[in-house]
């Protein structure tokens, strides 16, 4: 498979000059609520299809978060590309936003200096687990995707931020098999999360703006096992997540640019 670099196949719509709607997607209700206290967002409850929403105001812009919600069976967060896709599109036919957002948790890499709770803003998105070996159908599952901030503009945002950024790897599994690291180390990776490929793939399709900020909470190319450190760092990550959050939105929209 092709190592991850800027250069993608597809590209997504540049930001928005007026974001009069902003959707924020963020995968789990831990991580979620804080981000939504740190903009004074309001729950309005679950929706029909157990979808968590919260709504408020910044600035001009109506912003709206959306997490899928939890299993009804097992109580857990329903996490991954395939919830993520579906809890996106139901968000998106209902609102129309200008632009989409993505916050949430993701590993990191120490051999490209990434430490835990460091910040990465996504340029691009890929699914590192995607494998079709047909002619068309392999670029199509793997979904290389630019997302909607220029080389500059990331740079910027993630000085604004105090963060890195550079492309970001989604797959079905929170650990990674020895080929997938090795494919990690060849590319230049700098961030594996569960969503945003997803995310990616459906505002390709709804030709709408998407912009990701990614916090470390465990490190990919470490020998701990990363369920134990996701879970030991996940609140303080997400902590700083909700701190970044208000300076991300309000230079997206418009205060920063
Ligand atoms: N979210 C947090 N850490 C992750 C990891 N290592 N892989 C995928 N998603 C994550």
């Amino acid at each position: 498979m092709e190592a991850l670099t800027d250069d993608a196949d597809f590209a997504l719509a540049p930001l928005p000059t007026r974001t009069g709607r902003l959707l924020l997607f963020v995968a789990m209700q831990a991580e979620a609520e804080p981000v939504a206290a740190a903009l004074a967002l309001k729950s309005v409850g679950p929706d029909a299809s157990g979808m968590s929403v919260w709504e408020g105001k910044r600035a001009a812009t109506v912003v709206t978060l959306v997490t899928a919600g939890r299993d009804p069976l097992l109580g857990v967060d329903r996490i991954g590309p395939v919830s993520a896709a579906w809890t996106l599109t139901t968000a998106l036919v209902a609102q129309r936003p200008d632009l989409v957002v993505n916050i949430g948790s993701a590993g990191g890499f120490q051999s490209r200096g990434l430490a835990v709770m460091d910040l990465v803003v996504g340029s691009c998105s890929q699914f590192h687990d995607a494998r079709v070996a047909l002619p068309g159908f392999d670029r199509a599952a793997r979904a290389h995707t630019r997302l909607s901030l220029d080389g500059r503009a990331c740079s910027e945002l993630a000085s604004a931020l105090g963060a890195r950024h550079g492309p970001v790897t989604t797959g079905s599994s929170l650990d990674a098999t020895p080929a997938e690291l090795a494919w990690f180390q060849a590319s230049t990776v700098m961030a594996k999360d569960m969503e945003l490929a997803a995310l990616a793939s459906v505002c390709r399709a709804h030709a709408t703006p998407l912009v990701a900020l990614k916090g470390i909470t465990d490190l990919v190319d470490h020998s701990e096992p990363t369920a134990e450190a996701f879970t030991r760092n996940l609140a303080a990550t997400t902590a700083r997540l909700a701190i970044a959050a208000p300076t991300m939105i309000d230079w997206l929209i418009g205060a920063g640019r």
